[in-house]
């Protein structure tokens, strides 16, 4: 599967689906997250599936174990590949995330890129997520070697904070698509360097190319 994760952070769903049908040749996995979900809920799903690709569905649950249980099961049935949790919503709601049948991926957030935190803490999550039985992790590019000497390079390692050039914005702990694949990134997630390109497909391209020859 290709490593590029084009991040759907845009409000209108015919948008959405030019985005995939230019970006086609460079990516496989879609994200979706609250800001087209609840606009367009099913449908894009639908959309993305109708167009081949897969659907990485970001809404970040956090609540009692018995409701993220029950989020987990109607992700399954939208027939998505992965979705995420908060690693924050503790042990027993990961476990109980991880115990629905026949479910997607499942990546904890350790901690949100657009935060601090230390590499240890990010670790320590990590570890305690795969115990949990969880797929993988969402982490920081930077932390990405250490997650995978620690928990073994079946455990997934999701990374968003992908600038492929230096800018200043929301994102603290970032770093360019190149150096996310060297640290052992199976996916890097990208948003706003595609979306607000002037090309999108042009700069999907180029980070597809900047990291095929890695
Ligand atoms: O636009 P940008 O490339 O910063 O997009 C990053 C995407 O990854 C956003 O959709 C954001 O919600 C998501 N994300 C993140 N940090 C996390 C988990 C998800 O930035 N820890």
């Amino acid at each position: 599967m290709k490593k590029i994760i084009l991040a759907l952070d845009i409000y209108d769903s015919q948008k959405a689906e030019k985005l995939v049908k230019d970006t086609n040749p460079y990516i496989d996995i879609y994200k979706v997250g609250p800001i087209l979900f609840l606009q367009a809920g099913k449908e894009i799903i639908k959309m993305i599936k109708d167009n081949k690709k897969e659907v990485f569905l970001d809404l970040k649950f956090h609540d009692i174990p018995a409701t993220v249980k029950r989020s987990v099961e109607s992700a399954r049935d939208l027939g998505v590949f992965s979705l995420t949790v908060h690693f924050i919503g503790g042990e027993e709601m990961l476990r109980s995330a991880a115990s629905v049948e026949n479910r997607p991926k499942i990546w904890a957030v350790t901690v949100l890129t657009s935060q601090i935190a230390t590499p240890e803490e990010v670790i320590r999550r990590a570890i305690l997520s795969k115990i949990c039985e969880i797929d993988g992790v969402v982490s920081s590019p930077l932390e990405a070697a250490l997650i995978k000497k620690e928990c073994g390079k079946d455990f997934d390692v999701v990374t968003p904070g992908i600038r492929p050039v230096k800018v200043n914005d929301d994102q603290k702990r970032v770093t360019t698509p190149e150096i996310a694949v060297e640290n052992g990134a199976d996916f890097i997630v990208v948003g706003r360097p595609i979306l607000e390109a002037e090309n999108p497909a042009e700069a999907a391209k180029n980070i597809y190319e900047r990291i095929a020859i890695k």
